[in-house]
């Protein structure tokens, strides 16, 4: 094993995340989010990509300073080259290697979709790392894939989304609710409250295991238009059980399909990852698939679940063991691919 310090920067959407990490333990991981997009209801590039140019120097700073390592200690420097909003993407990279440049430190360059997989073994006190194979389900406001992983870097996306993301379901449908954005936390939270059968949603039928979120909306969006219609005050008398309702529909979305996966698969292990891995009815429901399926489940700590650096340094880490010249940024050749 190679012993090093790695400084990760995560640029791809909308936080400006940068990470120290010593082998695989994350010694600092510091996210910048941006709540200019709150008033527009979902993220506008431009203005992310202006957040991360302000964000960027503090951030890393900060990360350095948190893991208490001078930047002479970093034996190599890793950042998101995608995919992700180009803007948002620029500001990250950009900075990722001009600073590998100024360091002569090798720079490596890390996919975010096998970075939020990943994540599972950045090594934590008490946190069981999964074992290959297993299936990941990657669900955030900009993801939905379940993946088949059979090893740190041998991965197969076996189904994903053909239209939204699992978030925007979530944060959509909680627009037309007249909820804040993002309105995820805030349906799981009604959700809690209300009867989940009270408003009965249907499940588009999508082949094979890939997902669609749209008709779902759509749906939403004419069932309170009818309802408010009637009845003026019908969303507000009835938020909890039209969360509840929403979020119920969503799981089994979810299970359906992660039930299928396993059956052709053959593989038990789940890792979940990505912010709607934090909706507290999506894990009971994964949770519960241990008992009534044996399944084998890993939710790894929230903060590696949304988009955060620490993510990125674990593949960088990983990366790190493999790479031919450890010494230099020039005699790499990473930039012309990255
Ligand atoms: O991973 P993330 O922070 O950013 C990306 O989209 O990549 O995920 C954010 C998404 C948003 O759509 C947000 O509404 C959703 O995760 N989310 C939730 C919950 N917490 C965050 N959705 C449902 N229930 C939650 N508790
Ligand atoms: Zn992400």
């Amino acid at each position: 094993k190679n012993d090093c310090f790695i400084l990760a920067i995560e640029s791809s959407c909308d936080d400006t995340s940068a990470a120290v990490l010593h082998n695989d333990k994350v010694l600092s991981n510091v996210v910048a989010g941006q709540a200019i997009h709150e008033q527009y209801g979902g993220v506008v590039p431009e203005l992310a990509s202006r957040a991360h140019q302000q964000h960027i120097v503090p951030v890393v700073a900060a990360a350095l300073r948190q893991a208490n390592i001078d930047k002479k200690q970093l034996n190599a420097i890793a950042f998101t080259s995608g995919p992700g909003l180009l803007g948002s993407l620029l500001v990250g990279t950009s900075f990722a290697k001009s600073l590998a440049l100024g360091l002569n430190l090798p720079l490596i360059d890390v996919n975010h979709m096998q970075a939020h997989i990943l994540a599972h073994f950045i090594d934590e006190e008490g946190y069981e790392k999964p074992s290959f194979p297993f299936l990941a389900m990657t669900i955030s406001g900009g993801h939905t894939q379940i993946v088949r992983v059979d090893d740190y870097f041998e991965m197969t996306v076996i189904g994903e989304t053909i239209d939204d993301a699992v978030g925007e379901a979530f944060d959509k449908s909680a627009k037309l609710l007249g909820l804040p954005y993002p309105g995820g936390p805030f349906i799981d939270k009604y959700a809690a409250l209300g009867n989940p059968k009270a408003f009965p949603f249907t499940k588009p039928n999508v082949p094979k295991l890939n997902f669609s979120f749209s008709g779902l909306k759509t749906q939403i969006m004419y069932f309170v238009q009818r309802n408010t219609e009637a009845q003026s005050d019908f969303v507000n008398e009835n938020l909890n059980d039209i969360c509840a309702s929403i979020q119920y529909t969503i799981i089994n979305i979810i299970l359906d399909k992660l039930k299928k996966a396993v059956k052709e698969t053959g593989i038990k292990s789940i890792a979940i990852g990505g912010g709607v891995s934090a909706n507290s009815g999506i894990r009971k429901a994964i949770k519960d698939g241990e008992a009534k399926w044996g399944w084998k489940t890993y939710i790894p700590k929230f903060e590696y679940t949304t988009d955060n650096a620490g993510m990125i340094g674990i593949v960088g880490y990983l990366k790190y063991q493999n790479l031919e010249n450890k010494n230099s940024f020039v005699d790499q050749g990473v930039s012309a691919q990255s």
